[in-house]
């Protein structure tokens, strides 16, 4: 059987790509990392890439002042190494439309909370945690989306549920759901390779 091909948009530390690998690595995922795009040249997911040998490309304003041409350059970055989906894995800019036409329903994020609640425009990193905090709410969790044009908007695909504590502070909120996301994407993208989730 083929593998799922992916590549990966991801702006900072990559730990969601990396547990990804680790899947992939371990046999308990069926799919294959085929490349890295990062709009950051001190992010931690590119030199992770390097490590694994997988391609791994530093595209952002520098380069491509147009943002048009930045993300069709992006598009054909994915299509030349056989992406068959796009993971957005703390990706922290908005997805152009040339990547949106060409992998429509096939781009998939993690966000830090159960959408819909804590999605949109703002709703990333601390301040989702922050937001949860402040409402009072007793549970949280990540959640795998499809990604559209409309911030944190596509469909939901999966999600997994911590305790918020009593005293939790935002960063421990934050390690909870983290931990959670890193065994959420990797079970998910094999709940699609598996057919179980269609996309
Ligand atoms: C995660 O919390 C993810 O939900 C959000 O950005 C963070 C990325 O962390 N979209 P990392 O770069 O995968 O370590």
């Amino acid at each position: 059987m083929t593998k799922l091909k992916l590549g990966f948009l991801a702006s900072h530390g990559g730990s969601n790509m990396q547990a990804i690998i680790d899947a992939i690595n371990s046999g308990d995922l069926d799919a294959e990392a085929c490349v890295v795009v990062s709009n950051n040249s001190e992010s931690k997911a590119l030199e992770r890439a390097e490590k694994e040998g997988i391609p791994a490309f530093h595209m952002s304003s520098a380069a491509y002042p147009d943002s048009d041409e930045l993300d069709r350059a992006i598009a054909m970055t994915m299509i030349e190494h056989n992406c068959d989906l796009v993971i957005l894995a703390g990706y922290m800019k908005k997805i152009g439309v040339a990547v949106l036409r060409l992998f429509k329903g096939r781009i998939l994020n993690i966000h830090p909370a159960l959408l819909p609640k804590y999605g949109g425009k703002g709703m990333y990193g601390n301040n989702v945690h922050k937001a949860v905090i402040a409402a009072g709410d007793k549970e949280s969790g990540p959640t795998i989306h499809v990604v559209d044009a409309v911030y944190d908007n596509g469909k939901i695909l999966s999600q997994s549920k911590v305790p918020v504590l009593e005293d939790d502070t935002f960063e421990t909120l934050a390690a909870r759901v983290l931990e959670q996301e890193h065994i959420l994407y990797a079970k998910t993208l094999q709940e699609i390779v598996d057919g179980n989730i269609k996309l």
